[in-house]
């Protein structure tokens, strides 16, 4: 694709989407390439590339093998937690995932069906996503922090033939034993998937079921290799189970041929990456960033990726980020402001990065949640390469506003503290008041993209079209609802101050109130809860959770917390961190009964608010407050 400026592109994009996303398409390779760049489907969405077929695991290796690349590095599994450091090249990769999804389709697998992938942050698990969409079944990945229940009912939704997994995962120094999870979910879920392969780690091997589970290494050294086969642009690659404002996750819906020019075109315009640099994106498979620039955005541009079994922390100490830059000559960097938080934490002065040659580095990308401008300034004073903040989620697979470092004019606008810089081509962002009012500079209000949306944004939620009309399209017909609040400044600049729903981002990982009140709920010394997302140095958010208790429970509060704490840990998974339970007498609710949230957030977040006029009692407040008074004080 012609290099633009940023104007240039943006406006064509928006002008001549068409012409705009004909020509990024031409840079991925197609079997049959699309008889339309837009078109309806049917159901009022927008989808891009119909009638095309190409297939996104021959994209990411096959291509760069027959280009003659099979002998350069794809991917880089980096693991202090077992002292292991692997290199996989194109040809070696390309290799194991034919024999893997040769080896799926020996169990049944075939176009269509879907595979639930539960796995730590082995080789094997990029693996088994590419071997899936080799041979077109749809992975999901459940991130490996999520306990049973949140596994069970990704498993019910998602109806898997298989599930892929290991026998456990690793963090900090402790094993966590992933089957006796795995088990449990399956028991807890209604849809039993027919069989589950374990790839066995010596660290914990697991004990597999004869009837229904399969070794992974014998399962893959018996699997006949296959070749990619060709599916349409609009046939779904994987579902990605987020947050909404409800205790039920939603199944995004990525479809292959929006999402493979969408990641190619970002991986030059945005990251400005050619093939053959080194990629490293610090996040995890189970993620969204994980999906995009861990496997599939590096891959398909011919980069390396780096897979990094770790934190930034600990292990072994806070110079672990500068380590892996060093050794695998990282040219581009992607990760949470939280895990840099954690470096600052224990390395303010950034000691550590004595000894490792970064100079490799050519530019820092930052998301996952807001990059607070303390952090920002840190950064800036402690890397000599360009930090840049950038805004995305779940349902767009990659980022809606960004500093575009692969443009023209790169360097004409500089970044801003707190700012993901401007809307990024495709995305037609604006601010609305409540009534849908367009805002000008500097007034804040709800973040909405107007329709349609570029490729690779979701088309639906898995088996669930009205709940994606109803999430996403129906609060502003003909906008697409972000979920998050913020502003534009005078000169464009974008500012995305949190969410203005009921999902909060802790330590990156996004997660719904909902979800975590219904499990409080379920205590059974529990009358009625709240739980809403408070600030944190550390983590950004953290929960808190109001509890009013039934009549005559004799729990003290110390005893109720702990137990809510362990009720979460075994519900959600302990990445919530889900620590703080203050008792309360009542909750502040509506004169029709409904439990007003929004207030009750900014009141612990000590955020200014106005009394709503429909409150019953506005003495709850002032309870919650002596309440929040009294549990900081022990
Ligand atoms: N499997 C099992 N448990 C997990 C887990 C996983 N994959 N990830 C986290 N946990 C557990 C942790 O071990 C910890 O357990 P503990 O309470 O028993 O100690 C708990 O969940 C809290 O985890 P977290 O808040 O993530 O803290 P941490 O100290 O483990 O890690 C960071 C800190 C900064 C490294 C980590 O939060 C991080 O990398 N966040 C970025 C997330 C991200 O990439 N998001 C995608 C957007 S870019
Ligand atoms: P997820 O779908 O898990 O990627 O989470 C998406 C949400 O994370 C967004 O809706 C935002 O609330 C938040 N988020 C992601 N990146 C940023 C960013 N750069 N700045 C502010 N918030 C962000």
């Amino acid at each position: 694709m012609r290099k633009r400026t940023y104007q240039e592109a943006y406006r064509a994009s928006l002008q001549t989407p068409d012409a705009f996303w004909r020509e990024a398409a031409e840079d991925i390779d197609w079997f049959e390439f699309p008889r339309a760049i837009r078109s309806d489907d049917g159901n009022g969405v927008c989808r891009w590339f119909e009638g095309g077929k190409l297939n996104t695991a021959w994209l990411a290796l096959d291509r760069h093998v027959a280009a003659g690349r099979g002998d350069e590095v794809a991917l880089i599994y980096d693991s202090p937690v077992t002292g292991v450091v692997e290199r996989f090249t194109f040809a070696r990769l390309v290799a194991r995932v034919a024999r893997v999804a040769g080896a799926l389709g020996d169990i049944g697998v075939h176009k269509g069906d879907r595979v639930v992938v539960y796995m730590p942050m082995i080789p094997e698990a990029v693996i088994a996503m590419l071997a899936c969409a080799r041979i077109g079944a749809v992975h999901s990945v459940v991130f490996g922090g999520f306990a049973a229940p949140e596994l069970a009912t990704r498993i019910d939704d998602a109806k898997p033939k298989v599930v892929l997994s290991a026998s456990c995962g690793i963090e900090f120094q402790n094993v966590l034993p992933y089957k006796p999870l795995l088990d449990e979910a399956v028991r807890l879920a209604m849809w039993k998937p027919g069989r589950v392969v374990v790839a066995q780690r010596p660290q914990c091997p697991a004990e597999l079921d004869p009837e229904r589970d399969l070794d992974w290494a014998s399962w893959e050294a018996a699997g006949q290799p296959v070749d990619a086969v060709p599916v349409d642009a609009w046939d779904p690659l994987y579902i990605l189970y987020t947050s909404g404002t409800t205790g039920k996750p939603k199944g995004v819906v990525r479809d292959n041929g929006g999402h493979a020019v969408a990641l190619n075109y970002s991986m030059g315009a945005i990251y400005d990456c050619a093939a053959g640099d080194v990629y490293w994106a610090a996040s995890d498979i189970g993620w969204v960033v994980g999906h995009s620039y861990i496997v599939y955005g590096p891959l398909i541009k011919g980069c390396a990726t780096v897979l990094y079994e770790g934190k930034p922390v600990r292990t072994p100490d806070a110079g672990a980020i500068w380590r892996v830059i060093a050794q695998h000559r990282v040219n581009v960097f992607f990760v949470a402001p939280t895990a840099f938080r954690a470096v600052r934490k224990e390395d303010p002065e950034a000691l550590l990065q004595e000894g490792h040659d970064i100079t490799c580095l050519r530019h820092l990308f930052i998301a996952g949640e807001r990059l607070d401008p303390p952090t920002y300034e840190w950064l800036k004073r402690i890397v000599d390469v360009p930090v840049i903040d950038h805004w995305w989620q779940t349902e767009t697979g990659w980022a809606i506003s960004a500093k575009m470092m692969g443009v023209a004019d790169a360097d004409a606008r500089p970044t801003k503290a707190g700012s993901p810089g401007h809307p990024v081509p495709g995305y037609d962002l604006r601010i609305l008041d409540e009534d849908g009012r367009e805002l000008g500079p500097e007034q804040e209000g709800n973040v909405v993209l107007k329709g349609p949306l570029p490729p690779s944004a979701l088309p639906t939620v898995w088996q669930d079209h009205d709940r994606y009309l109803e999430a996403y399209w129906s609060r502003y017909p003909g906008f697409y609802l972000t979920g998050d609040g913020g502003y534009r400044d005078a000169d464009g600049y974008l500012y995305i101050m949190g969410r203005v729903d009921d999902v909060i981002n802790v330590a990156g990982h996004r997660l719904s109130t909902g979800e975590l009140e219904e499990v409080v709920a379920a205590h059974n010394a529990v009358a009625e809860c709240a739980v809403v997302g408070v600030a944190d140095a550390d983590k950004g958010q953290v929960p808190l959770g109001l509890v009013v208790l039934k009549d005559g429970v004799n729990l003290t509060p110390t005893a109720l917390r702990d137990e809510l704490v362990q009720l979460v840990r075994r519900r959600i998974g302990a990445f919530a961190n889900f620590k703080r339970a203050v008792l309360v007498p009542r909750l502040p609710k509506t004169r029709s009964g409904k439990i007003l949230r929004a207030t009750i957030r900014k009141l612990v977040d000590g955020a200014a608010f106005k009394v709503p006029s429909t409150i019953e009692d506005p003495a709850t407040l002032d309870e919650i407050k002596t309440a929040l008074g009294g549990d900081e004080a022990r």
